[in-house]
């Protein structure tokens, strides 16, 4: 896929982030917390990837504190799914949480403890993108929704010389 990432601003941003979380029900079918993203898209970074057919996929991002970023949401269409659209997200994530300084890049998800399968895809593509477990919070989400925190460290972008899990092809 030839992909392009880029930061989206305005009010567009709650519109892209519903039609792209309403298509993957299988992670995103609680409607609270799926409103919980998309009214968070329309106030937080947000950038886009997209290929010839327009918007394929998107990430959130927020500030916890100087040293640490989170993407609070990512998601791509499901028929675009396994052609490079999150790693490049993520690796667009990485860079703007790096040039403000961050040294971590953080992300909450479902534990392996819940029996959920498409989570368990999820987990692999962020151990695939070089994210490292670090703790799980078994009642922060509820009993039913284990969570799993996962960091990614980050390189500062002066010191940068090796090609990363991000930048692959
Ligand atoms: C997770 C998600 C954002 C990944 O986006 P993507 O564009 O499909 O991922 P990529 O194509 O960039 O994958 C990069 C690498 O991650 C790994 N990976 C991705 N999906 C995987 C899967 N289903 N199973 C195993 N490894 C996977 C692979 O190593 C892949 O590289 P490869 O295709 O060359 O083998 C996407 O699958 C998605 O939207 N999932 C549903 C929503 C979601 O889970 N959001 C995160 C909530 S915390």
């Amino acid at each position: 896929m030839s992909a392009t990432v880029r930061r989206l601003r305005g009010p567009r941003r709650v519109a892209i982030a519903r039609e792209i979380l309403e298509s993957l029900p299988a992670w995103f079918g609680t409607r609270r917390a799926r409103e919980a993203h998309i009214q968070q898209a329309g106030r937080a970074p947000m950038y886009v990837c997209e290929d010839g057919a327009g918007i394929v996929g998107f990430l959130v991002l927020e500030r916890l504190m100087t040293a640490a970023w989170e993407i609070a949401v990512m998601a791509v269409r499901p028929d675009r799914h396994r052609r490079g659209a999150g790693r490049a997200l993520v690796a667009a994530a990485a860079a703007h949480a790096a040039a403000r300084g961050a040294t971590l890049l953080t992300v909450k998800t479902l534990a392996p403890s819940s029996p959920d399968r498409a989570y368990a895809r999820t987990r692999a593509f962020y151990r695939a993108m070089g994210f490292v477990p670090l703790e799980v919070f078994p009642t922060l989400w509820g009993r039913d929704n284990p969570c799993l925190l996962m960091a990614l460290p980050l390189v500062p972008p002066h010191r940068r010389r090796t090609t990363s899990a991000l930048s692959r092809p």
